[in-house]
Order: structure tokens, then C-alpha cells, then sequence
């Protein structure tokens, strides 16, 4: 067809760039997760991951606050607890710190912000497996009720949507049975429903205190060379009743992302890891990348794959950088 069709005509200015393009992001889209530490009185940062912080619970609301402020409509809490035991059983206390937190954000802010829990025991098990074990075995079933009852808990708290993320068999439709007999039909569920055995959650675990004493999570989360057992993971968590689905890690896997949103239009999020962010941060704090540009172009190609949701360590930053973008 050349010379009659010049694609770079639509190049041709940034005005014009900006008319044709496709994909948009907007600080409405991310999702900032946040690490509450009942073991700490002032903030701390995370060395592993430079400019991310693990929080005092008095330090929350106003965490809340300038997320608000930057138009970011989700928080996602993790909590680290000061007692830590085989079962994760401070996981489920009523008074425990991210119920604590989840009722200090609600009280102060209401439905300004949405408060979204990690629901997992990886954080409360003295072992650091998301599920109750027996030797070196991670057991399933013993593991439901677990983590029903820490769900439910957190949706007397307050919290407006509860994410399993441990990959148990059957972890949705035990949430959401047990919310639905004790009056929570209302809280969402967002399913870690395609959760990759990955070692870009490294530097995670260094921000929530959750490395595992033994073995690795290969008996629970997905083979990073399956995408149709993705599929099947997905449409199981929508039978239970998930509300979102999520795909994790994203930018290793934005063909399952893109399987994921194609197949079955749901709400979907896709987890940009801690891995993900830190590499970013590390290139870029040696001058080899433009940090601003990697990142807007990462979560760029995330929404392009499928996301309607993007978790990532980055939301307060391409919210800021949103608002001055020159492109
Ligand atoms: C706990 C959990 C993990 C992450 C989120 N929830 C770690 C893991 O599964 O080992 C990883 C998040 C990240 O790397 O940013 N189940």
C-alpha cells in the first residue's frame, strides 16, 4: 500500500500520539499495597525495595490520605504480626493489626478509599507456609477454615474486599460461604486466581517477613510453564463466586493476563510484583534506565495486556507522574 498508507502519519506529533492512542493509564486503574507492622513504632523502609516502607499502625490513615489525595481508589494491606505460630492463628484475631487497620482507615476515611486484605497465613505461620503443614506436607483442607474465619474477621473489621492469595483448592467458595451465613454477602472477593510459583516475590518477603523455613511454595502455586492450567484455575474461582481475578506476577505474564481478560471479560487484576518493581529501581539507581519511562511503559503494557487493575509499589509514583506526563 505504500506510499497511499504512512503509518507514520500518526506519528507525527505529540498531540497526535497522544489522539491515537489506545491505551491510557489512569491513577484510577493501580492499586498501592501497604505493609502494617505491629512490631514497629516508626516507619521503616525495606532495603530490597527503595522507597517502600513497612508502617506503624499509627501511620496508616495518613498513608490513606495521600493516597486518596493522588486519586488512587485501593489499598492493599498486609500485615506483619508481632506472634507468629504453626497455625497463623493471630491471623484471626478480631483485634489483630490489620483488623486494627482496617478499622482506624474506615473510621477516619469511609468509603473514600477501598480497603482490600491480603487473606493468607504466610505472614502469621512461624513456618511461613500459606497453609496449616503437617511435617513437611502444606495441607489443604485444614487450611480452608483458616483462612475463612481470618476473611471473615477481616469483613467484621470493615474491609471492602478480601483477596485470597495462599492458592488453596476451594479457598473462594470456603470464603464465600462463610461471609454469606454470617451476613457479608456484600464483601467482594478478589482471587489470586492464577498465582505463579515465582522468584520475583523475593523482596517481598523481606517486606512482610514471610520466607519459609523449609521447601518452597511449588506444591501450591501455579508452574510458571502452564498457561491453560491458568484457564482452569480462573474458571474454577469464578464458579466459587470470586468477584475479580487476578494474574501473578504481570510482566512475566502478560500472555496469560491477555488469555485471562479475553476468555472471560471479568474484572481482572494483574499483581506487578515486588521483583518486577525492585529490578526497575536497582537498573535505575545505577543510571542504566530512565526510571519514569520503564515504569509508565511496564504498567502501560500491563493494561494493554487486559488489566483493569494494577497492584503495584509504583501507584503513588505514576500517579504523580500522571499529572505532569509530557509523552
Ligand atoms: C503471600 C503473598 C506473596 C506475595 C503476595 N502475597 C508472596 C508469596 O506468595 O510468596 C508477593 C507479592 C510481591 O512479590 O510483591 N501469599
Amino acid at each position: 500500500m505504500f506510499p497511499i498508507m504512512r503509518m507514520r502519519r500518526l506519528r507525527g506529533s505529540r498531540v497526535i500520539r497522544g489522539m491515537v492512542r489506545e491505551t491510557v493509564l489512569d491513577p484510577m486503574d493501580m492499586i498501592y499495597p501497604v505493609f502494617v507492622d505491629e512490631t514497629i513504632s516508626s516507619k521503616q523502609g525495606i532495603e530490597s525495595m527503595p522507597g517502600q516502607f513497612r508502617l506503624p499502625l499509627s501511620d496508616v490513615v495518613d498513608e490513606v490520605c495521600e493516597l486518596i489525595e493522588l486519586k488512587i481508589p485501593a489499598v492493599l494491606l498486609f500485615g506483619i504480626p508481632a506472634e507468629k505460630d504453626d497455625l497463623g492463628s493471630s491471623a484471626l484475631d478480631d483485634e489483630g493489626i490489620i483488623q486494627r487497620a482496617v478499622k482506624a482507615i474506615k473510621d477516619a476515611v469511609g468509603d473514600k478509599i477501598v480497603v482490600i486484605t491480603d487473606v493468607c497465613l504466610c505472614e502469621y505461620t512461624s513456618h511461613g507456609h500459606c497453609g496449616i503443614v503437617d511435617g513437611k506436607k502444606i495441607l489443604n483442607d485444614p487450611t480452608l477454615e483458616q483462612i475463612a474465619r481470618m476473611a471473615l474477621s477481616h469483613a467484621k473489621a470493615g474491609a471492602d474486599i478480601v483477596a485470597p492469595s495462599g492458592m488453596m483448592d476451594g479457598m473462594v467458595s470456603a470464603i464465600r460461604n462463610l461471609l454469606d451465613e454470617e451476613g457479608y454477602q456484600d464483601t467482594l472477593i478478589m482471587s489470586y486466581a492464577a498465582k505463579y510459583a515465582s522468584s520475583f516475590y523475593a523482596p517481598f518477603r523481606e517486606a512482610a517477613d514471610s520466607g519459609y523455613a523449609f521447601g518452597d511454595r511449588s506444591s501450591y502455586q501455579m508452574d510458571p510453564g502452564n498457561s491453560d492450567e491458568a484457564i482452569r484455575e480462573v474458571e474454577l474461582d469464578i464458579m466459587e463466586g470470586a468477584d475479580i481475578l487476578m494474574v501473578k506476577p504481570a510482566i512475566g505474564y502478560l500472555d496469560v493476563l491477555y488469555r485471562v481478560k479475553t476468555t472471560f471479560g471479568m474484572p481482572t487484576a494483574a499483581y506487578n510484583v515486588s521483583g518486577e518493581y525492585s529490578m526497575v529501581k536497582a537498573a535505575a539507581m545505577n543510571g542504566w534506565i530512565d526510571e519514569k519511562k520503564v515504569m509508565y511503559e511496564m504498567l502501560l503494557s500491563i493494561k494493554r495486556a487486559g488489566a483493569d487493575l494494577i497492584i503495584t509499589y509504583f501507584a503513588k509514583d505514576i500517579a504523580r507522574y500522571l499529572e505532569g506526563l509530557d509523552g
